[in-house]
């Protein structure tokens, strides 16, 4: 059902010092900024070769990222996200199978302009999973 790889979230608390890292010690390509009210966060987009790395920090102390960001002072991995072909139906096939969608089941538009769903951590080795309708 999952595909490939579209990219790895980490979160940041500095998204200048983390796009420096990034962009002047790693020597990879950064975007600009993105601000993405409705999930909270300020973004940048590291493009790799065969992915992404999303670079994410919170707008304020109400985003949903905050509270990692608490957990984890310096930052660290948050998700990893899979490309499904169709949605609806890989979320109705997890359901089946006993797994939990996070929210209310309904995709969201996610950084990428594309519909989305998070499945809870427990259910998928302890790391957060978003899938990504492309
Ligand atoms: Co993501």
């Amino acid at each position: 059902m999952i595909g490939r790889l579209n990219h790895v979230a980490i979160v940041v608390p500095n998204l200048a010092a983390g796009t420096a890292v990034y962009r002047d010690t790693l020597g990879a390509t950064v975007s600009a900024v993105q601000t993405l009210p409705e999930h909270g966060v300020h973004v940048v987009f590291v493009e790799l070769p065969n992915t992404k790395i999303e670079l994410l920090e919170p707008i304020d102390a109400r985003s949903p990222i905050a509270k990692f960001l608490e957990k984890n002072p310096s930052g660290g991995m948050h998700h990893v996200c899979y490309e499904v072909a169709d949605i609806l139906a890989a979320r109705d096939k997890l359901k089946a199978e006993g797994a939990k969608v996070l929210g209310d089941g309904t995709p969201r538009i996610g950084a990428h302009g594309k519909p989305v769903l998070f499945l809870n951590p427990k259910d998928f080795c302890g790391t957060l999973v978003e899938l990504e309708q492309v």
